[in-house]
């Protein structure tokens, strides 16, 4: 019976009632009732059917629901206003599907067409430390990658690190200048253990020496060369740069290893031939000493195709170069089904022509879908983007360690009782997961404003208020010690059962939504919404005070919420607490 979603099932059986009235093919436009007095589902495709077909809508919708066969599924179907279909769901279906999910590790949820999906993401620039822009790009990446895996998707991360490039000349120039120096060792690891320091002061060398600036650029032409010395001083540079996120990601509970990192001079080999390839297929062109490919899909400001440079006058190759690089090989040697992107909104432009470039010149097939995860930026209190009260960019590490030591006061003045280092543990969970849940549920596409006060608030849609409905409704079961309520039936009897039913009947298809969208929110509302039936559902239906089935009943209903906020919330990387 759970071999499809609720919407899937819905879908199904009220196409095919449409198709049987004759309007095959007509979309059924299943949604979440929009009122409770509309039940539980309303099925909206009747009026657009009606008008394709001349028809009256509510006669169509009446002959659309003699055909409609939801035998054990409804238990009322009603037509409303000018032809919606109103459909309750019958207790007993409810019950026995969420009866099924019970005690099940991947809760029941349906596994669509397993794909393979890579998702490029966290991606950052290792010249310098990670900040803040690239704390969305990694938890947003994350999030993804375990919604498509739990429904089954083999998902490839990329970490397309920026690892390449003029700035590793200066960067390890510096690095010689600091050994050569009159610094030992341990100066140079000091040095580095601040890279915004690091970059800043190699950064000045370079504007105030000229001999410096040589230096660098001689480095770079040696790096780019294969120069085994220059090499090897590269690599201990980059070696320091990813503990720095390798300790971020820890903090953050990010799944990243060594293993997903391709970097953008993994592909260094590969340029030449990219932009040989899309010269002979008369793609790339020669303008002012420059490869450009000119598409005719973007249009500047006067009308004329816009130019995706692919190799510049210098002969140097670019960031464009290295992506089209990228997504041939994923399509190639990683024979992805489908590639996201989790980048700033900000690269729209760049991706929309790599895709359209890479379509074009026959490295990716109709049958793989290229998508750009997009998202806004992050701003401070004033509207402003993010930054320090100095006007510096914030550090990733430092933002969350003043998460995890904001939470500890606040766990610290709700629980004063608790030995320090479980509020310690408490305040890392809380602190880190508010940080990640305030991205995560918005809409990625918009920008945000970072607030301390919001995103740590145990009231409203934030990580504190989800994670404290599982730790309650855990103690709910802890103290019930109860043992039958392994098999125990549900009995869908009160309206506040019922909702907290069918919310968690929704489970995959807000899963669903997620991987469609590539928008995590989708699972943030599910779940905060999973959390308010839960509290009325608490309210007004005892569960440790009822009696017999209905107290077993009761404790089921309690089980599958904090498994399934508890699922959810890891899906987002976010972890849950027994106590807090
Ligand atoms: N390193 C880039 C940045 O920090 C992001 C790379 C994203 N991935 C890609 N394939 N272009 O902006």
């Amino acid at each position: 019976m759970t071999d499809k979603t609720l919407h899937q099932l819905l879908d199904e059986r009220v196409s095919a009632a449409l198709a049987a009235a004759g309007c095959e093919g007509a979309p059924a436009v299943i949604t979440p009732a929009a009122r409770p007095e509309f039940g539980d589902y309303q099925a909206n495709g009747v009026m657009g059917a009606a008008k394709a077909r001349k028809q009256n809508p509510r006669e169509l919708a009446q002959q659309v629901v003699e055909k409609l066969d939801l035998a054990g599924i409804a238990s009322k179907i009603e037509i409303a206003g000018p032809g919606f279909i109103n459909i309750s769901l019958d207790p007993a279906f409810l019950a026995a599907r969420i009866s099924a999910a019970m005690g099940r590790e991947d809760l029941a949820v349906p596994r669509p067409a397993p794909q393979r999906v890579v998702v490029d993401y966290s991606s950052p620039n290792l010249a310098k430390e990670m900040h803040v822009g690239h704390l969305r790009s990694t938890i947003i990446g994350d999030a993804l990658a375990r919604v498509l895996r739990f429904l089954g998707h083999e998902v490839i991360a990329q970490n397309h690190i920026g690892d390449w490039g003029t700035q590793f000349g200066m960067l390890t120039a510096f690095l010689v200048e600091l050994e050569q120096g009159s610094g030992t060792s341990t100066d140079t690891e000091m040095a580095l253990s601040d890279l915004e320091d690091f970059y800043r002061r190699a950064k000045q060398r370079m504007d105030e020496d000229p001999a410096f600036a040589d230096t660098a650029r001689e480095y770079v032409v040696k790096l780019q060369g294969g120069d085994p010395h220059i090499n090897m001083l590269w690599r201990r540079f980059l070696e320091v740069s990813m503990h720095h996120c390798e300790a971020v990601y820890k903090t953050l509970g990010v799944g990243l290893v060594r293993d997903d990192l391709r970097g953008e001079s993994a592909y260094n080999d590969a340029l030449p031939g990219i932009v040989a390839d899309l010269q002979a297929k008369g793609l790339a062109v020669e303008s002012q000493g420059a490869q450009v490919v000119f598409l005719d899909e973007f249009k500047n400001k006067e009308g004329e195709p816009q130019a995706y440079i692919v190799r510049k006058q210098d002969g140097g190759f670019l960031y464009s170069t290295t992506d089209l690089a990228a997504v041939r090989y994923r399509v190639d040697e990683l024979k992805a089904n489908r590639v996201l992107y989790v980048v700033d909104q900000r690269q729209g432009l760049h991706f929309q022509q790599l895709f359209t470039l890479a379509r074009k010149a026959g490295y990716v097939g109709e049958a793989v879908s290229l998508e750009h995860v997009g998202f806004g930026v992050m701003l401070g209190e004033d509207n402003k983007p993010f930054k320090t009260r100095s006007g510096g960019t914030v550090k990733l590490a430092e933002l969350l360690e003043e998460a995890v030591e904001r939470a500890f006061v606040l766990v610290s003045e709700k629980n004063p009782d608790l030995a320090e280092e479980a509020r310690w543990e408490i305040a890392r969970a809380v602190g880190v997961g508010a940080v990640k849940y305030a991205d995560l549920s918005k809409n990625r596409a918009s920008d945000y404003v970072f607030s301390w006060s919001s995103m740590l608030a145990f009231d409203g849609n934030t990580a504190p208020y989800l994670q404290y409905a599982y730790t309650r409704s855990a103690k709910v079961l802890r103290d019930a010690a109860d043992s039958a309520v392994a098999d125990a039936p549900v009995i869908l009897e009160e309206r506040a059962e019922q909702v907290l039913a069918l919310q968690l009947a929704r489970f995959a298809d807000a899963l669903n939504a997620v991987a469609k969208d590539t928008a995590p929110h989708q699972l943030c509302a599910y779940l905060f919404e999973l959390a308010v039936v839960f509290s009325r559902f608490y309210e007004n239906c005892p569960v440790l005070k009822s009696e017999g089935a209905q107290r077993a009943s009761r404790l089921q209903l309690c089980r599958l919420t904090a498994d399934t906020i508890k699922t959810g919330l890891g899906l987002l990387g976010i972890a849950t607490l027994e106590v807090m």
